[in-house]
């Protein structure tokens, strides 16, 4: 009789998706606005949490993350609040058009689709406020879709697996074109998420741990000793100074002077403490008290608040005044006293102003200017 020999069959070694996924199965980060791998999250806090989580950390999200859902369960909730509220629930976290932005997407949702979220990333992008990464995780985490998301994180991890030299950010469509070559047709969720854990917790900028990394040996930047220098960025522009002064009023009865900033424009639709223009010239006391809310006898609180923007970065002069009766009447503002002034829609900046301007009462809001 005639020996079978029983080939075992070539086995196709496992691809970065599933080596991914299964890394995903018993690491993927614990974060409050996730579901279990495996399992769909609901849409409404995957649209919340990823508005949040643009230019912003995972540990500066979790807290109002928790805030907004607890406050407004739902975007019928969300869309019925006035949009006050929800600037002053944002207040610190940056980036304010996002803030209008989603109360405007709630409010669409609401009363254009019945309270669903669309459950494609075409329908996602039509809504105010979502663009294409938005949309494609949305489509992907909250219904399953097979949708490509790349964030900062994926960015690097897909420079390093493809060893893309090009610098960022002339790379960026090599970078989603081969991004998309590894996003799988099931899971592409979590599979998205695993990609931004891997970057967030192993393939991170400064010292990979390649050593614990699921894709190491499938990664073309690590077999040639490079992945520290990937991904590659073209030179950073400076970022120019502006400067500027704010004036910190007071009334006989404790309360402070604030405004409400532009609805357009930088920090619009927030309070402030009365500023002046920001721009590139000299701080110049006498330029800077004539545009003062009122003529009084102001007084320069030494040091200044600085505070860095995305195209600038800013210096500002603090002065101080207690304002005359007839002045209290009648500056443009509202009163605010001073235990309200934290429930105000005061963003970063402003809030390092009134720090620094009552040292006597403490960080007020806890941060360092
Ligand atoms: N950054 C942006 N979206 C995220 C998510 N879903 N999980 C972790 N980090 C993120």
């Amino acid at each position: 009789m005639a020996k079978s020999t029983t080939k075992a069959k070539p086995q196709a070694a496992p691809s970065v998706a599933e080596r991914l996924l299964a890394w995903y199965d018993v690491h993927a980060r614990v974060l409050p606005w996730r579901s279990r791998p495996g399992a769909f999250a609901d849409p409404y806090a995957v649209w919340l949490s990823e508005i949040m989580l643009q230019q912003t950390t995972v540990a500066a999200v979790g807290p109002y993350f928790r805030k907004f859902l607890t406050r407004w369960p739902n975007v019928g909730a969300l869309a019925a609040a006035p949009v006050d509220d929800v600037m002053r629930e944002w207040a610190g976290l940056g980036y304010y058009s996002r803030a209008r932005n989603l109360h405007a997407c709630a409010i669409a949702v609401a009363n254009d689709h019945g309270g669903v979220f669309p459950d494609t990333e075409e329908g996602l992008r039509r809504l105010p406020g979502i663009g294409p990464y938005t949309a494609a995780a949305i489509a992907a985490i909250a219904f399953g879709r097979r949708a490509t998301v790349v964030d900062g994180n994926v960015e690097r991890v897909v420079s390093r697996l493809f060893r893309i030299e090009t610098p960022l950010p002339a790379s960026k469509p090599e970078i989603r074109a081969k991004a998309n070559t590894l996003t799988p047709d099931l899971r592409a969720g979590d599979f998205a998420q695993a990609m931004m854990d891997l970057g967030a917790t192993i393939c991170t900028p400064k010292r990979p741990s390649c050593n614990r990394c699921p894709v190491s040996e499938l990664c073309d930047a690590h077999a040639a000793g490079v992945e520290e220098t990937l991904p590659r960025r073209g030179a950073k522009k400076e970022r120019p100074v502006r400067r500027g002064a704010c004036f910190f009023l007071t009334r006989a009865d404790g309360a402070v002077l604030l405004r409400k900033r532009p609805a357009k424009g930088l920090l619009g639709g927030m309070m402030e403490v009365p500023t002046t223009e920001w721009n590139g010239a000299e701080l110049d006391k006498a330029a800077l008290l004539a545009q003062a809310p009122a003529k009084l006898s102001w007084r320069r609180v030494p040091g200044l608040v600085e505070h860095t923007f995305t195209h600038f970065h800013l210096q500002l002069a603090v002065f101080t005044a207690e304002a005359t009766a007839k002045a209290a009447k009648d500056v443009d503002g509202i009163w605010v006293g001073v235990d309200e002034l934290s429930g105000e829609a005061l963003p970063s900046l402003m809030r390092k102003v009134v720090d620094h301007a009552m040292p006597d009462l403490g960080p007020l809001f806890g941060r360092k200017a």
